[in-house]
């Protein structure tokens, strides 16, 4: 039985904005990638506390890319809902956008994914509610957590056999093209 009544994707989804102020900057003079993360790791935190109704942490971060870079005086707003929920796990999906308020200009930064677990009074994971998908983008996004979670197992079971098997040849063949020498 579910511990808790489903709840649907919009119950949880939440939105932080923030102002890019000037000890945000690194020596280039953009914004710190690691103030991104931290904004991104708050905004998954609150989505996922949401709709746990639990103290959710952060066990994984799925592909952060700057695409463009965000400048002091941008505001940036961190849209967040909850994509796919497992058992204690739910996928948080994140869209990041800058916006220049002078020339209104709006750039969308980077997507990604946090995996947060939801823990109970005794510290372990806890069950969390189901997921209601209210509309055809709910549900596309639900299924594509499914491939995600597949690919990345897919990914690091392929990792662990290349770690057990090192095959001088092979690994001469994979490399003739990179900028290395071995030795
Ligand atoms: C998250 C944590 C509670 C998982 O503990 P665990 O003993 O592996 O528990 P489980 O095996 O039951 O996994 C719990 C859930 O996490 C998921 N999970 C575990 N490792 C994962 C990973 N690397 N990527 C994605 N999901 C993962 C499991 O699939 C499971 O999901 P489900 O309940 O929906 O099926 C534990 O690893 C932890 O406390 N990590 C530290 C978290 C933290 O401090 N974060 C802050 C970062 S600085």
């Amino acid at each position: 039985m579910e511990k808790e009544k489903a709840k649907p994707v919009g119950f949880s989804r939440t939105t932080i904005t923030e102002l890019m102020i000037p000890s945000y900057a690194n020596f280039g003079g953009k914004i710190h990638g690691g103030i991104l993360l931290s904004l991104m790791d708050k905004v998954a935190f609150a989505a996922a506390s949401k709709h746990s109704g639990a103290y959710c942490v952060t066990v994984s971060v799925d592909t952060v890319d700057f695409l463009q870079p965000v400048a002091v005086g941008d505001l940036v707003s961190l849209k967040a809902s909850v994509n796919h929920v497992g058992n204690s796990s739910m996928v948080i999906g994140i869209k990041v956008i800058a916006e220049d308020v002078k020339s209104g200009s709006v750039k969308h930064t980077n997507t990604c994914y946090f995996t947060m677990v939801a823990k109970g009074d005794d510290d372990k994971p806890t069950q969390v509610p189901k997921l209601i998908l209210e509309s055809k983008t709910d549900v596309r996004r639900f299924v594509q957590a499914i491939f995600r979670k597949k690919l990345k197992k897919d990914h690091t079971e392929k990792m662990e056999t290349m770690k057990k098997g090192w095959d001088k040849e092979e690994m001469s063949r994979l490399l003739e093209n990179e900028r290395c020498i071995i030795e």
